[in-house]
């Protein structure tokens, strides 16, 4: 199987990395790509919102798989563009997408569905806003009313800050969703969704906030484990069975089925399971923890969800012991990050079995490695439990250097120190 993956993060480099280790898979693409992406898999240009460019790539490529790693394309209906010109694809239609892309579709469709989530209102017009402030909070939740990369979203208990992002959103014309305080512990937990078979993978648990202690704004992930210690198997099992399934019917009800990943990212809290938000793709940074922990042959997995045979694969192995991923960011990030400055020690000749460096925004220029992003380098480690995994991977990040660039110290700390229950 000759496989070509969509995107140029630290998710498509780990996924380029897990199709390699399949012996069904002959040759893996990646278009963009990275530079550590292309010391494991042939990467072309392409335009990734672009669904006439991906299937002619596809097709010189002669791909037997597209695999769309990030939202934007899978919004635009790349993966329709796919398929229909016959090629499969990992990745749900523009309809199905809608779960992540418009956040009033994903309300009505869990409401439908009897999924519990938070209470939401949408301002568009500044006159209305402290009015409905007032009808929330403290905490308060504002968010854009649209695609973000989890960087749109205040979670405050200062009114005037929730006040002042709401304001600034309005300003630059996107509508403003403020949302009830959903309290408790976070799980991301990724599905294979193929209609109504639901496959899950191991529970994650991403860190939103840049700075230790879960301080500072929301970025799009600093850092991540799996799986979580102190996540009861009947919480897991009652996502799947109250959260996961019900939507993937609600979607086929709807005539919007859904193939591809389905990310449920909820809150764990007295009254159990939440929903904060559904994702249509795998989550970053919590790809590259979950996939160091398979066993299974991915290419299968995904060509399975892809060709509508999920019912027929055997449910995923995972090797024994604790993955933790650790974002390496540039100066500046979540604000406009500092760029094109060298990095040294990230080589990684794939043969570490405790820890891997995987590579988001990074480039080549005159053969020297630099920073092109604002997450430049995801670094995960594996070991027998929590914490060794955790030693093997900031062990890792003591070797590397970016001038400027900073990475929190905690990941998975709470859970190793018994800190989370629920
Ligand atoms: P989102 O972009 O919707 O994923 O939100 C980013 C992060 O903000 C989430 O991972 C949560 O940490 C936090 N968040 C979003 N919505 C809520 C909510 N209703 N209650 C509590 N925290 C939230
Ligand atoms: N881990 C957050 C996301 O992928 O949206």
């Amino acid at each position: 199987m000759r496989v070509l993956v969509i995107g140029s993060g630290a998710r498509e480099h780990a996924l380029v990395l897990a199709l390699r280790k399949d012996p069904s898979v002959t040759a893996v693409y990646a278009a963009p790509g990275n530079a550590g992406i292309a010391q494991h898999a042939q990467v072309r240009a392409v335009d990734p919102s672009s669904g006439a460019a991906v299937t002619a790539l596809a097709r010189e490529l002669d791909a037997d798989l597209v695999v769309i790693g990030p939202e934007v394309p899978l919004v635009l209906g790349v993966a329709d563009a796919v398929r229909a010109a016959g090629i499969s694809c990992f990745g749900p239609s523009a309809a199905a997408a809608r779960i992540e892309g418009s956040k009033a579709f994903a309300k009505d469709v869990m409401t439908a569905a009897g999924v519990r989530t938070a209470h939401s209102e949408v301002v568009d017009n500044p006159a209305d806003l402290d009015a409905a402030l007032d009808r929330f909070g403290p905490t308060w939740v504002v968010k854009d009313d649209g695609l973000a990369a989890g960087k749109g979203v205040v979670v405050t208990a200062d009114r005037l800050a929730a006040r002042d992002h709401g304001a600034e959103l309005l300003e630059q014309g996107h509508p403003v969703l403020l949302e009830s305080f959903l309290d408790g512990p976070e799980v991301s937990l990724f599905c294979l969704v193929d209609g109504e078979t639901v496959v899950p993978l191991l529970p994650a648990q991403d860190h939103k906030r840049v700075g230790d202690g879960d301080t500072g704004p929301n970025t799009g992930g600093m850092g991540a484990y799996t799986p979580l210690p102190w996540l009861p198997a009947e919480t897991a099992r009652a996502i799947v069975e109250d959260v996961v399934r019900p939507v993937a019917a609600e979607l086929v009800r709807r005539g919007s089925a859904f193939s591809g990943l389905l990310y449920a990212g909820l809150a764990i809290g007295q009254d159990g399971p939440a929903v904060i938000e559904f994702n249509c793709r795998f989550g970053d940074p919590e790809t590259q923890a979950v996939l160091a922990l398979l066993e299974s042959p991915l290419g299968e997995l995904l060509a399975a969800t892809a060709n509508g045979t999920l019912d027929q694969v055997e449910a995923p192995r995972w090797r024994d012991g604790a993955a933790v991923t650790v974002v390496v960011a540039a100066e500046n990030y979540p604000g406009r990050p500092r760029v094109g400055d060298v990095i040294s020690g990230a080589e990684d000749s794939g043969k570490s079995d405790t820890a891997a460096v995987l590579h988001a925004g990074t480039q080549l220029r005159d053969g020297q490695l630099v920073s092109a992003g604002g997450r430049v380098l995801s670094v995960v480690g594996v070991g027998a439990d929590l914490a060794e995994a955790r030693a093997n991977a900031y062990a890792r990040i003591a070797g590397i250097k970016l001038t400027g660039s900073h990475f929190r110290t905690d990941i998975g700390l709470a859970a190793v120190e018994s800190r989370i229950s629920v």
